[in-house]
């Protein structure tokens, strides 16, 4: 429950980039022993990853923001249908495990509430390293002799399938090219960690990068990259409420897509080493926003910059051209008395002077997080159901939120 308008002010601290965490946990899979990975953050999703490594035989341990991971007595290549379906990004594990065992099991990943999300981009790269994959009964099963280095081109930068084919290429013979790979910052954070195992992989933060395969890896220690998303969803929170945030723990280079939009919508910035600021205008300006692949405007994004033109002065428009059912959120915020117009693709935002509170529903994790922007920014108070889609990319949101002068309850039923 959200009791209305405020102007959030303050500092505000992103943990660690969920993200990045995901593949670099599914990753630690690769070389036997005791791997450590710094500052990942508590959220249901890496639980879940969690739950995915320990049903192989791995043992997880939480300290603090550290988990360790110790592969050494993995025992299964087969990932059950319930954790498959509780997070979509498990499959995640196919590549490493194919890349260690050479035989990996999931069930086939459905849709989600953003679009069908197929997976056949990791399977084509995976087929071409020599993997034999069958495709029955809901379950993909990948089984290979040894693997073999290959050229692979993506038809399109896919994260995931960037992430798997690097994870299962490490131990391949010969050299492995991926071409118009993703660019993602986590990508790059792979291959650091991937790197700090032993592997030998250059190029990722372009579009083509090359995995050099290696005999034998070993444990490491890494600590992982600060959560763009998260910050960048502070940024908004900052311009859409008139705020003023100190966001720190910010790489600013991987913002800088945000960053454009939120000083031509009229928001001042500035940025150092870690940190960004932003202030927000009296009265925001529309802008038109296309989301793209890295380092294009983040599709993660889209929903909460969607609110925040909800208030602008004039229309704005959004493009959404990574998920093809990524605007759930349009009939949650016209609850709250916004103008918009959904057009295939495009919504067309026409900028009201004032949102008003409403009963609304979180659809997906950062359509959630944009119905509490719009709920800070709004007249009157706003409930947002289906929290726990929130707490999925969010630590303790409510309390990081009211430390900066929200008024947030979470109400349990
Ligand atoms: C990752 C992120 C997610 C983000 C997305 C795009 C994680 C855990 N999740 O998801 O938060 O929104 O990148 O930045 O890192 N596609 C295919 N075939 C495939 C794979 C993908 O058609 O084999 C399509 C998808 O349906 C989607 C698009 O490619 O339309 C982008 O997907 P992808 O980059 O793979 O996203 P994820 O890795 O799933």
């Amino acid at each position: 429950m959200i009791s209305g308008r405020t102007r959030l002010q303050g500092k505000v601290r992103v943990n660690g980039s969920k993200n990045a965490s995901l593949p670099i946990l599914a990753a630690s899979i690769l070389s036997p022993g005791q791997s450590v990975i710094k500052d990942v953050p508590r959220l249901q999703d890496i639980t879940t990853m969690g739950d995915v490594l320990s049903s192989l035989g791995a043992r997880v341990f939480r300290d603090g923001p550290d988990i360790t991971v110790d592969t050494t007595n993995i025992y299964s290549v087969e990932v059950e249908e319930a954790l498959m379906r509780r997070m979509r990004a498990s499959n995640l594990v196919l590549g490493p495990l194919v890349g260690r065992f050479r035989e990996a099991k999931i069930s086939q990943p459905g849709g989600c509430n953003i679009g069908s999300r197929p997976m056949n981009l990791h399977l084509k790269g995976l087929r071409a390293l020599g993997v034999e994959i069958n495709e029955e009964f809901g379950y993909i099963s990948a089984r290979a002799g040894r693997l073999t280095g290959a050229e692979i081109q993506l038809d399109f930068p896919s994260v995931g399938a960037t992430e798997n084919i690097m994870m299962a290429a490490v131990y391949a013979g010969g050299v492995t090219v991926i071409r118009n790979a993703a660019r993602e910052p986590e990508v790059v954070d792979l291959q650091n960690f991937l790197n700090c195992l032993g592997a030998r992989i250059t190029g990722a933060g372009t579009d083509i990068i090359r995995i050099e395969g290696v005999r034998e890896l070993h444990p490491a220690v890494h600590q992982v990259i600060p959560d763009r998303i998260e910050a960048g969803t502070y940024m908004i929170a900052a311009a859409i409420t008139g705020g003023d945030l100190t966001i720190v723990n910010v790489i600013p280079e991987h913002l800088r897509a945000l960053m454009a939009k939120l000083a031509e919508a009229g928001a001042e910035i500035e940025t150092g080493d870690d940190y960004v600021r932003v202030r927000g205008p009296q009265r925001l300006q529309a802008v038109d926003v296309k989301t793209m692949p890295y380092p294009g405007f983040p599709t993660d994004l889209q929903p909460q910059m969607m609110a925040l033109l909800t208030l602008a002065e004039g229309t704005g428009i959004i493009t959404e051209t990574i998920f093809e059912n990524r605007f759930k959120h349009v009939s949650e915020l016209r609850r709250m008395g916004a103008e918009i117009k959904v057009e295939g693709q495009t919504a067309i935002i026409k900028g009201k002077k004032k949102l008003s509170g409403a009963p609304v529903e979180a659809s997906d994790l950062r359509a959630g997080a944009a119905l509490v922007l719009a709920g800070m920014a709004a007249e009157n108070g706003t409930i947002v159901e289906g929290v726990e889609h929130i707490d999925r990319g969010y630590e303790r949101i409510e309390q990081k939120y009211n430390a900066l002068g929200a008024r947030i309850t979470r109400i349990r039923s």
